[in-house]
């Protein structure tokens, strides 16, 4: 069998088809919505059209640090035009309510941080980006944009696409890694899933493109630290997923609250103006990350907030999250004649427009429906949903024999990671109700306990580590210390290990150990929880190492001594059934890292897609580009996993040894299923460009297909590369290619490839 078809084309039926279920409103009028827009700004004060930039956070649940109290008495003043961090159909219509009885009745916004769901939970960012499903991506958008708009939602802090190399950074697990090209695609989907075909339709939500722009290059992995880079890394590497979510029709853009290029984001005209706006023609607002604005006075860049106001204003910053710096600054700025009616007007502008899209100017309550709120809030069909998605983000990442597990015997769960539903639905999982998802222990009861015995010990706290605890349970961290001794609780695992035939071992971090603020010097499994390991593995039982976390650990220690790793990531509300399906063999993993997961610390940043340099390692020379005390290599390359069946890659043909610009390169490959199991592989193609006016990385993904294959089953697979996929950045910044050789490299990940040649000439 053939599969020709590119995995983009079939990704974009499918939403249709998914999309055609939504409820249709009629097309937006542009000259309607403008005539309507021109006539409410002429009656607004400026009072009020500052109100319209102002988003406050509500007290229902906050995010950071509260600026400003008494948002209610803001809002029936008309002096708060948007609100975050409040939900549920009952308390967002009070809060409408209020904006009604203003004397221009503007509806107001309602914005939330629906990351990864909304009731129901999927996989953080970065594990759902391994199951390199595009349109499961997708759909868990839609999933979350039809909840949240139940819920009374009509704006989600959504996508983040910040490309990031530096798995110190605990907001690594809100992106989907490494690689720019993946990046772009997933960037896109989740925008289309999120706003659907239309604004308007009562199952979407506008979609918030952050951070922009960089905020995963933070230096160090440090949060909210300095980044400084080159604009050719900027346009080669890390601005491609925003505009890929601007081109795909994202209504707002938030801020980052680092600088680039020496200028704050947020004050940062180039960026946010001549880029964002002049060249990627974005038509929607910009809204800051929060207290952004203010934080420019420490950055070093405005001495007090009638400054940096003035400065965010002037670079097209929007609105004002949580700041009050327009609130308190923008009238006399404009008095003051630093700041122009005219720039005011177009923000206020910008904000009218999304609001009119999502009719909210129709119906303040369009998003505001009790019924609905019972009936499409974590529906089974949602977590039902949840469950495919969560197994097929899931990496296995070794295995000797010891997977899939027998069913029968017993079977001992161990582990600090074990019994927890908190943390199997991750951070940034704001709304979601962690009481109901499914621990790694009752997935494995509910699949196993008719026919297996399974015996449960805690073995570990999560932490031992006292001042990291209590940081993180002063923000909400959740984790319990047992009352017994650290070695008492060993001993009881050790005698629970004992009596079974296989040990479950879930280790890992805790969700507050990643995410915002998490960053991390030292990415290992906590040493008390290491302690444990070693004293399981020493009773000689076969031991599955089940990983629970939000960002590569460094695991040399693990992958040379413990039989069988899987990395499970924080899979949502129903990771513990997903985990089960994939231990007993009931689902076989597919899933492939997006990001490299470095051998120690000292390597990173390490990546696939890396330059040459002009001294390249070779281990027989000792001024090449190398440590003494570890290997180039990564533990595990970007898009590595594992299968309980095996692949293997021949006859990688080239339709052409030699192709001109308007050609079309067709490159085949066929896959063979040469294992026991039926299975499903990622097939991952690479360039790269041998010579060029600037360097080029040795490996740049350019397309994939994940494909299913029965045992002993063979596909052909051909890709299609054209004139785009070798194209670059130029030193002057033009998207351009150069006549020359590349090889082309097809493999089931990015270190384990064939490799073929051709040349592109004029
Ligand atoms: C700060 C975070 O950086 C951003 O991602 C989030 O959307 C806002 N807080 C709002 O909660």
């Amino acid at each position: 069998m053939k599969i020709v078809k590119q995995l983009s084309t079939i990704t974009a039926a499918l939403g249709l088809a998914f999309f055609s279920l939504a409820q249709s409103r009629p097309a937006n009028n542009d000259a309607k919505m403008n005539a309507f827009i021109d006539d409410l700004i002429k009656k607004m004060t400026i009072e009020e059209k500052i109100g319209q930039l102002n988003l406050l956070t509500s007290d229902m649940d906050v995010t950071g640090p509260t600026m400003r109290e008494g948002y209610r008495q803001d809002i029936l003043a008309g002096r708060c035009g948007n609100i975050f961090n409040a939900y549920s159909p009952q308390y967002v219509r009070k809060l409408q309510d209020m904006a009604m009885q203003t004397r221009l009745k503007i509806p107001l916004l309602f914005g939330y941080d629906v990351i990864h769901g909304h009731k129901t939970i999927f996989p953080i960012p970065l594990g759902e980006a391994s199951s390199w499903d595009l349109e499961a991506m997708q759909r868990s958008a839609t999933v979350a944009a039809t909840e949240a708009a139940a819920d009374g939602l009509n704006w989600t802090y959504s996508p983040m696409v910040d490309i990031a190399r530096d798995p110190r950074w605990g907001r690594i697990d809100e992106g989907v890694g490494e690689d720019t090209w993946l990046g772009t695609k997933v960037a896109a989907a989740k925008v289309r899933g999120y706003q659907g075909e239309q604004l308007g339709q009562v199952n979407s939500v506008l979609a918030c493109v952050k951070h922009f722009a960089l905020y995963g290059a933070i230096q160090a992995g440090r949060d909210y630290n300095t980044v400084d880079m080159s604009r050719r890394a900027m346009f080669e590497t890390y601005l491609p997923p925003y505009k890929a979510a601007i081109d795909a029709g994202a209504a707002t853009v938030m801020s980052s609250f680092n600088e680039v290029d020496g200028i704050p984001a947020t004050a940062n005209k180039w960026l946010m103006t001549d880029l964002l706006r002049n060249q990627w023609g974005f038509k929607g607002f910009v809204v800051t990350d929060y207290t952004a604005i203010n934080e420019m006075i420490q950055h070093g860049v405005g001495a007090n907030e009638y400054e940096v106001g003035a400065l965010a204003i002037n670079a097209g910053i929007d609105m004002d999250m949580q700041g009050s710096v327009y609130y308190s600054q923008l009238k006399k700025l404009v008095d003051d004649k630093k700041v122009s009616m005219a720039t005011v007007d177009q923000s206020v502008r910008r904000v009218l427009e999304a609001k009119y899209k999502l009719g909210l100017f129709d119906d303040p309550y369009r998003y505001i429906n009790d019924e609905r709120a019972t009936k499409e809030i974590m529906t089974s069909a949602n977590r039902e949903f949840a469950r495919d998605l969560a197994r097929k983000s899931i990496v296995l990442l070794k295995n000797q024999g010891v997977l899939p597990l027998k069913m029968g015997g017993t079977v001992a769960v161990i582990g600090p990671l074990a019994n927890t539903k908190r943390d199997m639905i991750g951070n940034w999982s704001a709304a979601g109700d962690w009481s109901k998802a499914v621990s790694i222990l009752d997935g494995i009861r509910g699949k196993a306990s008719h026919a297996a015995n399974i015996l449960y010990a805690k073995g570990a706290n999560i932490l031992e580590d006292k001042v990291l605890l209590q940081k993180l349970n002063q923000n909400g961290g959740n984790i319990s210390v047992d009352s017994l001794s650290p070695d008492a609780l060993i001993k009881q695992a050790v005698e629970t290990a004992g009596k079974a035939d296989v040990v479950v071992l879930a280790l890992g971090e805790s969700q507050g150990m990643t995410g915002e603020a998490a960053s991390r010097s030292n990415i290992n499994i906590p040493e008390n929880q290491q302690a444990l390991m070693r004293a399981i593995l020493a009773t000689g039982k076969p031991v599955v190492l089940v990983l629970s976390n939000g960002r590569p650990l460094t695991l040399e220690w693990e992958n040379e001594h413990v039989p069988a790793i899987l990395e499970t990531w924080f899979l949502g509300t129903e990771a513990g059934n997903a985990i089960a399906d994939v231990l007993f063999g009931d689902y076989n993993p597919a899933g492939k890292l997006t990001i490299t997961f470095p051998r120690n610390v000292g390597q990173i940043p390490i990546y696939y897609s890396a330059k040459n340099t002009g001294r390249p390692m070779d281990p027989n020379n000792k001024y090449t580009s190398k440590y003494l005390d570890v290997p180039n290599t990564p533990l595990y390359p970007f898009g590595y996993g594992l299968s309980y069946t095996a692949f293997s890659y021949s006859n990688l043909t080239l339709s052409k040894t030699e192709i001109r610009p308007a050609d079309k390169l067709q490159v085949k490959v066929t896959v063979t299923n040469t294992g026991n199991y039926d299975g499903e592989e990622i097939a991952q193609l690479y360039i790269r460009d041998l010579v060029g006016s600037v360097t080029r990385p040795l490996k740049e993904l350019r397309g994939f297909y994940k494909v299913p294959l029965k045992k002993g089953e063979s596909k052909d697979l051909t890709f299609d590369l054209t004139l785009e996929d070798l194209k670059f950045y130029d030193s002057n910044l033009n998207w351009t290619y150069e006549p020359g050789d590349f090889q082309v490299f097809v493999g089931t990940n990015s270190a384990d490839v064939k490799e073929a040649k051709f040349k592109l000439v004029k």
